[in-house]
């Protein structure tokens, strides 16, 4: 050890080789009914006659919460606990004192966070390293996508990526994408796929980690995304249930689509200059281009004033769509941002021109904070809530990191809708293209899932059902309703496990959060009670809890927050003092899937009136 002189620290660098490896790094992901868990496993061997600190360093999906991590060394497995960030915070006071943040994930990127810690390892020892993570996959465009990120950070021998998708509806389609999967890998990914169960294995050489696009003298840095979809012979969806859960899919795809009207409000204002205009202009020229007949639409750009296409909604003629792209070519970048007076306009246009069976979308696209007019955002929020009154869904589009994505993101649930980040690059358009592909085909609106029997559910009301998407619900059954559900044991040599209780539990707490979100006083401090409450007991890692990483007596210790969206990355730091070991009994208990029968309510048609569906 050198510690004692900083002359001395630096003649170490130089004296001491760094010999040591990662012998074996595997990632295994498990997906039953798209609820995905996935472990890291890496280990490290020290091969100096001296201490070294030894780095984790992986990157995971920002949809998932990491819901276990632990350290072996020595025989002695160290498991990291779940408290409440004031818990941790207060625990660990001196990192917060030492005005360092404690925060070891980062964001990167536009979908992934990075999960950072160190360990020292004495000579000649060994350390595994276990990050296990869960996440529900969200079925966008007709698919779900698993995606898996690479980077061991040196190319190692045993390298191993094991996927195991079972799909008891039957998968369909899969495909295995992301840029380490190219023509010089082909050899390493072996996809195999059954009816109900697909596997994906990549096991690259070392030579391979070295050469491929993606990689380098560090090794891999590159994604693997396994894309697939499930039968759904069944139009009313899939219900399974176990231990007193139930999770139902609902995903019908065989309905004539809606005709939609839909109001864009795009920001003009001067900060959109250049590039962001541009594609703005060329994403809106798409769209139209995609705009069916029997759909109306309106078009209003705004800086600190209002400008419109036309005054009302207008069929999506021929001739209209000609004269609306000439408007939207010369959308000219100018002045303030007035966001409250543009999504009022574009509120009382939409509700102007109701018209029966069809589906009303407003969109927003902003690049900045309210400027000009009222500015106040939480008196923006309330006129808009007023103003759209719950008839249609508000889609909010940020453009770069310079709005308040927040602000935006309350708006939209408030609202029904949701917000997405438009991250300033050269496919910007394709984002934003993207976008609004997912809501392009309305075929159900004001859907209302209703399960007798069941309890604490989880969202069961959808103001528009979008083709490509899927509806999740899950709840608990009432033991005393436990004769309606019919249910079959699946075949004890189908190992694969559903965990339905922990489906509830993510979707419950990530409902829960943006129900924190959108509101305010005593029912924002009860959703956020309960939010984590059971984020605690279940161990996951979410805005209002932090992992405390557990390290040997006498090593400086990590706290483990999860970063928001859009939030810069932070410099991670680790000197936190341990308090002693905590053991944590995180096990998850694994239920057997069991497939049931339950009755459920649908839905308003629009263009049949309403419709009653059971199973
Ligand atoms: C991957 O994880 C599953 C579930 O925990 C386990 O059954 C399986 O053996 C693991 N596969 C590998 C290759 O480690
Ligand atoms: C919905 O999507 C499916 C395939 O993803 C397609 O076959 C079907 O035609 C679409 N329905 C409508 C109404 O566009
Ligand atoms: C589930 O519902 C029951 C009865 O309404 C309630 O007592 C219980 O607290 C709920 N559990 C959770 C975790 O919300
Ligand atoms: C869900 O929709 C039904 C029928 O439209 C309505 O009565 C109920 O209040 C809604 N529930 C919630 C929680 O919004």
């Amino acid at each position: 050890m050198c510690f004692c002189w900083f002359v001395c620290v630096c003649v170490c660098e130089y004296v001491y080789t760094d010999d040591w490896d990662i012998y074996s790094f595997h990632i295994n992901s498990t997906v039953s009914s798209r609820y995905a868990t996935t472990v890291i496993t890496s280990r490290v061997a020290n091969r100096m006659d001296e201490s070294k600190e030894i780095e984790f360093q992986v990157r995971i999906p920002k949809n998932a919460f990491i819901s276990k991590f632990r350290m072996f060394i020595d025989g002695q497995a160290y498991d990291g606990v779940v408290k409440s960030k004031e818990a941790a915070k207060q625990q660990y006071t001196d990192a917060v004192s030492q005005g360092q943040s404690a925060g070891i994930v980062s964001s990167v990127g536009r979908t992934l966070e990075e999960f950072k810690t160190s360990v020292n390892v004495a000579a000649h020892k060994k350390v595994t390293f276990e990050l296990t993570y869960e996440e529900l996959l969200k079925r966008k465009l007709g698919k779900y996508e698993l995606q898996i990120h690479a980077r061991p950070m040196q190319p190692v021998k045993d390298f191993k990526v094991d996927v195991y998708i079972h799909e008891k509806a039957g998968i369909n389609i899969m495909e295995v994408k992301g840029g380490l999967s190219t023509n010089a890998m082909a050899n390493a990914i072996t996809k195999t796929h059954s009816d109900t169960q697909a596997w994906v294995y990549f096991y690259p050489t070392e030579d391979q980690q070295k050469t491929c696009d993606h990689c380098g003298e560090q090794g891999m840095n590159g994604d693997l995304v396994i894309v697939y979809d499930v039968n759904r012979d069944n139009s009313f969806g899939d219900i399974k249930k176990s231990s007193g859960y139930f999770v139902h899919h609902f995903a019908p795809s065989n309905l004539a689509r809606i005709p939609k009207n839909v109001a864009f409000v795009i920001d003009q204002s001067g900060s959109m200059y250049g590039r962001k205009i541009q594609q703005t202009r060329t994403a809106l020229i798409r769209i139209l281009n995609d705009l069916a007949e029997e759909d109306h639409f309106g078009l209003i750009t705004f800086d600190s004033s209002l400008f419109h296409w036309k005054r009302e909604l207008v069929q999506a003629t021929e001739e209209n769509l000609a004269s609306a792209k000439t408007f939207a070519l010369q959308i000219q970048d100018r002045g303030a941002t007035d966001i409250n007076q543009a999504v009022l306009e574009g509120a009382r246009m939409l509700n102007a021109n109701p018209r029966e069976g069809s589906a009303s979308i407003l969109i927003l696209l902003t690049d900045g904070d309210p400027t000009s007019g009222v500015t106040n955002l939480e008196v923006i929020q309330s006129n808009v809530r007023k103003a759209i009154a719950g008839e249609f869904p508000l889609y909010c589009l940020g453009f770069g990191f310079d709005v308040n994505f927040e602000f935006l993101e309350k708006m939209s649930l408030q609202n029904n809708g949701v917000a997405r980040r438009i991250y300033e690059d050269s496919d910007a358009e394709l984002q934003l293209k993207g976008f609004y592909e997912e809501v392009a085909t309305p075929l159900l609106t004001d859907v209302t899932m209703v399960y007798e029997g069941g309890i604490n559910l989880t969202q069961t009301n959808f103001s528009q059902y979008y083709n490509g998407s899927e509806i999740v619900v899950a709840g608990q059954i009432t033991d005393n309703d436990i004769g309606t559900f019919t249910p079959q044991v699946v075949a004890q040599r189908n190992r694969k496990v559903v965990n339905i209780q922990r489906v509830w539990a993510y979707l419950t707490v990530k409902q829960l959060l943006e129900k924190e979100l959108r509101l305010s006083g005593p029912e924002k401090e009860s959703a956020k009670k309960e939010a984590l409450e059971l984020s605690l007991k279940y161990s996951f890692v979410t805005p209002l809890t932090s992992m405390v990483v557990t390290k040997p007596p006498g090593e400086s210790s990590d706290v483990l927050h999860k970063p928001k969206e859009g939030e810069a990355p932070q410099t991670p730091t680790s000197n936190v003092r341990q308090y002693g070991l905590m053991p944590s009994s995180l096990s998850l208990p694994l239920c057997y899937g069991v497939y049931g029968v339950v009755s459920l309510k649908l839905l308003h048609h629009p263009n049949k009136g309403q419709s009653f569906f059971s199973l």
